[in-house]
């Protein structure tokens, strides 16, 4: 990973070391609020030695003596013993060791002096002790030094040369110690969570990604907006959105898939549920018959219909009562709002879809979409949990792979592709939805003027124009006059990429 992938580990799990950070402040001001303070108050004690000889020789091996001394000494500053006479000294109701504790001593490298220092939560009694261990302390290197029997001053003495001074801040907690230490603790632990996250994170979040596992072209991105649950049909509600400049360019990728071999009709899946499938579907199926195609939505799937919920159509008449020979196509095709494209609800949910969507009759039912509309969108459940979208794929020209952000796993859309493969469904591309919105589109709004339904047929008319052959078949629905108002636009798709007459 360079520097700038760790950056962007900051950046994208922010929340994360946000959280970390905040933590490790809590905790510092945890601990400054509950641990007692300590003050700390020290004397510093001088050790000298004598030889009993004159001269420079006798000076530097006294000099010597007391080195070694403060090395011995340092030890017995904390002894229970020196300890002992401090309880004894100041009257304290301690145990020797407890004080004991309290004090740490320590000798000043290269020189003659020690330092005992007494810890305690009152700076007057912290000072008391100091004090007292340097008297005890001095009083018991002269009785180990004196020589027994003999009347001659010991060789080596020790002197308090800096009495302890009254401590006025405590050393312990120190808060903004504490807080900096917390606080960059708190954010080094959130940032690894972080990276660990993205590390264990095997969900798909590039489209780059998701064309090597599928190895079929990404037709758009949809981002994520969180009104899509309340308003799904974003083409038709904010066509001048950047949400419906996507479903624009998938319309216009879609067009240039195959240019030999233009698809007809397209199986719409996924590997997980709540993909946004029917989502997309819907808006496909608005934005391809604003280009004038004639378009028919399939709610083939039997076990969680939604398309016809997201478009307000009633969802009661359609694939299975056609399939059951109890309605005619005909009847069963509902027209949706200013009969822009046309939709065969999933009719009443059958208790084997699998083998329905397999049978004969769905093929035939297909077939005859296929010869009435230039385009036929299926949408179908996903492929992970059930066989009918593999099935459906069987029997349309291709698949259309819509993959959520961040959800679906490399491993489960690998296995759908596997899914598609094993009955040699062609894959034509894919969708990535529920993108978070960058914000890279959103020039767009500011760039694009407000669109009617008729402003965005006559732009798209104009791109699509540059591929379209002149000849147009007339509609279905222009014979029985429910298209009447848009056959006139209308260009069939097969004959779109080539034959070209541009002055048409
Ligand atoms: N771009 C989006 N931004 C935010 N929410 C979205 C977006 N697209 C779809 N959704 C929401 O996600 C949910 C699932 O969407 P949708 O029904 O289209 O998925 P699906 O793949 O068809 O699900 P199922 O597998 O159940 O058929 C819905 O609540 C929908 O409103
Ligand atoms: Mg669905």
């Amino acid at each position: 990973m360079a520097l700038h992938d760790y950056l962007r580990v900051a950046r994208k799990r922010w929340r994360i070391v946000l959280f970390g950070l905040l933590a490790g402040v809590l905790g510092a001001a945890a601990i400054v609020w509950s641990s007692p303070r300590e003050y700390s108050a020290q004397v510093t004690i001088y050790i000298s030695a004598q030889t009993g000889a004159d001269g420079a020789a006798a000076a530097y091996q006294g000099s010597l003596l007391s080195e070694q001394k403060v090395k011995s000494y340092t030890r017995l500053l904390t002894s229970n013993r020196v300890a002992q006479d401090v309880v004894t000294q100041l009257g304290l109701d301690l145990p020797a060791e407890q004080v004991a504790g309290k004090i740490q001593a320590a000798a000043l490298p290269d020189t003659v002096l020690l330092t005992a220092s007494a810890l305690d939560t009152s700076p007057q009694r912290a000072k008391d002790i100091a004090d007292a261990t340097g008297n005890a302390f001095t009083r018991m290197v002269s009785q180990l030094e004196q020589q027994p029997g003999v009347n001659l001053p010991s060789a080596v003495t020790a002197r308090v040369v800096e009495p302890a001074a009254l401590p006025t801040t405590p050393t312990s907690p120190r808060p903004m110690l504490d807080f900096g230490l917390g606080a960059l603790l708190g954010l080094v632990a959130g940032y690894c969570v972080a990276l660990l996250r993205q590390v264990l994170d095997t969900t798909v979040k590039s489209t780059e990604e998701l064309h090597r596992l599928t190895m079929a072209p990404n037709l758009g991105t949809i981002a994520h907006d969180p009104d899509v649950p309340k308003h799904p049909l974003t083409v038709h509600d904010r066509p001048q959105s950047p949400r419906a400049e996507a479903f624009r360019k998938i319309r216009t990728n879609l067009q240039f898939i195959d240019v030999d071999q233009p698809r007809k009709t397209i199986v719409i899946t996924s590997a997980l549920p709540e993909e946004g499938k029917t989502t997309t579907v819907c808006n496909m199926a608005i934005v391809l018959a604003r280009a004038a195609h004639r378009v028919v939505l399939v709610e083939s799937d039997l076990r969680r219909p939604r398309a016809t919920d997201y478009l307000g159509l009633e969802g009661g008449v359609g694939v299975t009562s056609v399939l059951s020979g109890r309605v005619p196509l005909d009847k069963a095709l509902q027209p949706w709002g200013k009969s822009t494209f046309d939709v065969l609800a999933s009719g009443p949910i059958p208790p084997n879809p699998s083998e329905l969507l397999a049978s004969r009759h769905m093929a035939g039912l297909l077939a005859e979409l296929r010869d009435r509309y230039d385009m036929v969108l299926l949408d179908a459940p996903p492929l992970l949990p059930v066989t009918d979208a593999a099935v459906l794929g069987t029997i349309c020209d291709g698949a259309l792979l819509v993959a959520r952000y961040g959800k679906t796993s490399k491993h489960q859309i690998k296995t759908a592709v596997t899914a598609l493969d094993t009955v040699s469904v062609p894959l034509l591309g894919t969708v990535f939805t529920m993108a978070p919105d960058s914000g890279s589109n959103s020039y767009y709004e500011y760039y694009s003027a407000p669109q009617t339904e008729e402003t965005d047929l006559t732009a798209t008319m104009a791109v699509d124009a540059v591929s379209a052959a002149p000849a147009h078949r007339a509609s279905p629905h222009h014979e029985n006059g429910r298209h009447g108002d848009q056959v006139a636009g209308r260009l069939p798709v097969e004959a779109m990429p080539h034959g070209v007459d541009r002055h048409a």
